[in-house]
């Protein structure tokens, strides 16, 4: 278990899942929580987190910053974000064990998978085919920080672990119109129809893929569940194991927002991957189980999108 007075650094605190996690780990009386903004510690900067870890030298550490984006922005900036996302871990990481960090969590992605994998996607089926080629560089990115956890706990017996979010939403999201997820593009795509009084609305591609969506809360608070009843060299799924398509979560994120005009889709427009399931039984096994459904939390969300004035800036 995680003592309640050691000194927790959220690494990405201000993102959508660092936000989350400090609100569970406050929620769950941890009150010894440090964070540096991006402008204070560039987390690219191997000297500037040395230092940084030799200075502070944190208990626990939860690693939610990366550089993130959807299919248009990983595909356009494929070297960026393999050179950012692996350098950016990798100090952080060895930082962290080289100041005898006793736990770390490093957040993955579910597009570590190969692009066929059996659906549900079980924790074993990683590096056993191809990627997805749209977000290759991220997801390599991504495998070689968890692979890293697993061979620090194998070379020197630390107690780090790794899990991977299927696709998330929820309070500080990126609302980006071209360089955001699908789900808060479409809340913001559906606010400004609604607010232009447009009758017809375009989506990217057929609408067909089938996706999975969990409340960043809920996987916050799975974060600091692992932390306290976790320990493994293999990663944890996080999801809520159920699947709708593209075509239904949009009519989903309509009727919430309250846009009543023409949905149409353009099918020159990519799909990406043409399923994506999580298979929880892990971590339903540990003991976890979200509690926020999807409905109620696009309605939490619109509420956020309407009341964070930052939400455009990012
Ligand atoms: N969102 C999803 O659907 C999803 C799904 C699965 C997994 N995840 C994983 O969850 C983690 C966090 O994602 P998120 O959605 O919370 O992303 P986010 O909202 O973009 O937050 C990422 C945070 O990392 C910070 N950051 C980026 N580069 C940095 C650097 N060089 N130095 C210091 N800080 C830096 C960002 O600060 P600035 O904004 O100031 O740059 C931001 O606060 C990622 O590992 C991601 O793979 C997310």
């Amino acid at each position: 278990m995680m003592n309640k007075d050691g000194k927790i650094y959220v690494a990405g605190h201000r993102g959508m899942v660092g936000s989350a996690i400090v609100r569970s780990l406050e929620r769950n009386g941890y009150h010894n929580i440090i964070t540096r903004t991006h402008k204070e510690l560039d987390l690219t900067r191997q000297d500037q987190v040395e230092k940084f870890f030799a200075e502070e030298k944190p208990d626990y550490v939860f690693l939610a910053a990366a550089k993130v984006g959807g299919i248009v922005a990983n595909s356009e900036a494929l070297a960026d974000f393999m050179y950012d996302n692996m350098i950016l871990e990798m100090n952080v990481i060895h930082e962290a064990w080289k100041n005898n960090c006793k736990k770390l969590l490093f957040l993955g992605s579910s597009c570590i998978y190969p692009r066929m994998a059996s659906q549900p996607m079980k924790e074993n089926c990683l590096l056993t085919s191809e990627l997805e080629k749209t977000n290759e560089a991220y997801a390599l990115a991504k495998i070689s920080g968890l692979k890293y956890c697993e061979f620090l706990n194998r070379q020197y017996g630390t107690d780090y672990i790794s899990c991977m979010p299927t696709n998330l939403y929820g309070p500080n999201d990126n609302y980006h119109p071209t360089h955001s997820h699908v789900l808060p593009a479409l809340i913001r795509r559906f606010h400004e129809a609604k607010e232009q009084g447009l009758t017809e609305v375009t989506c990217w591609g057929t609408g067909s893929p089938l996706r999975e969506f969990l409340y960043v809360d809920d996987l916050a608070d799975g974060c600091v569940y692992l932390m306290n009843n976790y320990s493994g060299n293999e990663t944890v799924n996080m999801g809520t194991g159920k699947e709708l398509t593209i075509k239904e979560l949009t009519e989903l994120v309509a009727k919430v927002v309250g846009y009543t005009g023409e949905i149409k889709w353009d099918p020159s427009k990519p799909d990406g991957t043409p399923r994506k399931l999580l298979d929880v039984s892990k971590l339903e096994g540990l003991g976890f189980h979200y509690k926020t459904e999807l409905e109620e939390g696009i309605r939490l969300t619109y509420e956020d999108f309407l009341h964070n004035p930052m939400r455009a800036e990012r």
